[in-house]
């Protein structure tokens, strides 16, 4: 049994989330904490909301809300979507709580100690108009390297460079519009990155064989290109207050807060049941630790070699992330799904449409692992169509519906295993290898392609055996077949439940199984097809799913849009 650290990224609180920001870290970081607690490992899934800097300022400013208020019920809002998705976090936390505050001046100042902050005056953006400074998001202009014209002053959506409000060419202000915009001198804090470059490298040459090659080539395009000091303060009222003479009405820069938010999540968690629960057990002197982050790729570069500079630089032991998985994007009809342009199926909308299960499924069989994969409502219906209704959800219905017919409504007793069973096990022995590892290594698709043949094997077993024509003639056998079946239901549930959760509880709230952890299944598949003995009682299952048609994908994509413009 290990000990499993598990974070996805920190979604920002500046909207309801879609489902390209979904499949990109927090449906992976479920299903794979689901997995880990299932095979028996002790498991912490943290997760917060993002609360700081600008994008939180200018969702609130649209609402016409002020930025506490828009953060409280945005929070609420974003909590009660995810339970409702089945993300298991163990703790769900915000970065603009005390303890991230506590731990975000730490950092600085141990990091200013040890000689990594260095305080300078700069030229920043200033609006007249609206009588304030402009960092990141509040100036809007032209990306210099890719001529994008809606680029914002934080980070080009398009070409993903990172940038300075200064750079923007044509900028103007995102509050007013107003192009009257000046320089002026203000005083800031610098993390001295090139100081830490080296000792960066070494560590992230060490991932060599851990990370991807996504990843890994991402971190070292960085390193490559040489670190630069980084900015760590803004000229805002919201965020985290700097404490130290001559900073007064400036807070830290929202990423340096946002990723010791894991950490301070993790505070929260213990502080909340401070006899049985140590945030430092995972995170200081934590060697026993294994950490795993979710995150889509834009997000990277920030936690292969920022995030971990500063823990290095703080000389302190802050256990540092193992595996990284990364995500490409999911798009839309091949084109963006946009949060600003509000283009795509956001994570409430979809729960509206659908159970949360039909998108978890469909979400991590195509999920944009090796490169983007897209999202069309007819990809959605015919995977949920073929995979869950005609081969788990048939499977169900064609057992459930003999059993009935023939033995009521107690699992058939009598009878011993025969060749077909023997076959069938040595059969879903391999699948079920094979599922476990691409799981534990984090390979969703060819997982969900692995599940989705442990499926067609209990139909195939079905169409072989032929429980309804050989229930007339010898009934024993019968029980024999679909005694076996019942298992089939059993394991079909267990190995389900980190990808459907939902399905699988009533699966086995059906067959008067414990739900709360299903544990996994053993290597002795024989043994997994006879733990159900017969005689005990079922209530028999309502179909699990129904088909989506394509008058209900004509209303889908009426309402959506499909337009493949960005
Ligand atoms: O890109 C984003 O959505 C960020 N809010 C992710 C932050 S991850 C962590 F560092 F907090
Ligand atoms: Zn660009």
């Amino acid at each position: 049994m290990a000990k499993h650290l598990i974070t996805s990224a920190l979604p920002y609180i500046n909207g309801i989330k879609h489902l390209g920001n979904l499949v990109g870290s927090l449906l992976p970081a479920d299903v794979s904490a689901r997995f880990f607690r299932q095979v028996g490992h002790e498991v912490l899934f943290i997760c917060a909301t993002d609360e700081h800097g600008t994008p939180a300022e200018l969702a609130a400013l649209e609402k016409g809300q002020d930025v506490e208020t828009f953060c409280n019920e945005q929070y609420e809002v974003q909590k009660d979507i995810y339970e409702r998705f089945g993300l298991s976090f163990d703790h769900f936390g915000r970065t603009s709580r005390p303890q991230n505050e506590e731990l975000t001046q730490h950092m600085c100042e141990v990091l200013s100690e040890n000689g990594y902050i260095t305080e300078r005056t700069v030229k920043q953006v200033y609006s007249p108009a609206d009588g304030r400074f402009l960092p990141d998001r509040y100036v809007e202009g032209t990306c210099p390297f890719c001529g994008y014209e809606k680029a914002r002053g934080d980070q080009c959506e398009n070409c993903t460079h990172l940038l300075d409000p200064t750079d923007l060419l044509n900028p103007h202000s995102a509050i007013s519009g107003s192009k009257d915009l000046e320089i002026r001198d203000s005083k800031h804090l610098f993390l001295q990155l090139p100081k830490l470059s080296d000792d960066v490298a070494k560590w992230v040459a060490d991932k060599k064989n851990t990370w991807s090659s996504l990843v890994y080539s991402i971190a070292n395009k960085w390193l490559k290109e040489g670190l630069q000091e980084r900015c760590i303060t803004r000229d805002l009222q919201w965020g985290i207050p700097v404490n130290r003479p001559g900073f007064e009405g400036k807070v830290f820069y929202v990423w340096f807060d946002a990723p010791i938010g894991y950490i301070s999540a993790t505070k929260e968690w213990s502080d909340i049941d401070p006899d049985n629960r140590d945030w430092q057990d995972w995170w200081y002197d934590a060697d026993d630790v294994i950490y795993t982050e979710f995150m889509a790729k834009d997000n990277i570069p920030f936690h292969t070699v920022t995030f971990p500079a500063c823990l290095i630089g703080s000389g302190e032991p802050w256990k540092k992330v193992d595996f990284l998985k990364g995500f490409n994007w999911l798009t839309y009809y091949g084109g963006k799904f946009s949060t600003s342009q509000k283009r795509g199926v956001f994570t409430d909308q979809a729960l509206d449409e659908f159970p949360a299960d039909y998108w978890r499924y469909w979400l991590m069989a195509n999920a944009p692992e090796s490169s983007d994969s897209s999202f069309t409502f007819d990809s959605f219906a015919g995977t949920i169509n073929k995979d869950l209704n005609d081969t788990l959800g048939n499977f169900i219905n064609r057992i459930t519906k003999i059993a009935l017919n023939n033995f009521g409504e107690e699992i058939p007793s009598g009878g011993d295993f025969s060749a077909e069973e023997e076959e069938l096990a040595k059969r879903l022995n391999t699948l079920i290898a094979s599922y476990t590892s691409n799981l534990g290594k984090l390979s969703f698709r060819k997982a969900l392609a692995d599940l989705r043949s442990i499926w067609v094997e209990g139909n195939n077993y079905v169409t072989l055996t032929e429980p309804w024509k050989v229930v007339k003639t010898d009934k024993e056998r019968a029980a024999v077949i679909l005694r076996t079946c019942f298992n089939l239901m059993r394991i079909f549930a267990v190995l389900s439940y980190p990808i459907i959760p939902a399905t699988s509880e009533k699966i086995l709230a059906s067959l008067g199984i414990a739900t709360e952890n299903p544990g996994w299944i053993s290597e002795d598949t024989a043994a997994e097809l006879q733990t159900i003995k017969g005689g005990e009682k079922y209530t028999p299952l309502e179909p699990l799913f129904s088909k989506i048609t394509p008058e209900r994908i004509d209303e889908l994509t009426a309402k959506y849009g499909k337009e493949e413009t960005v």
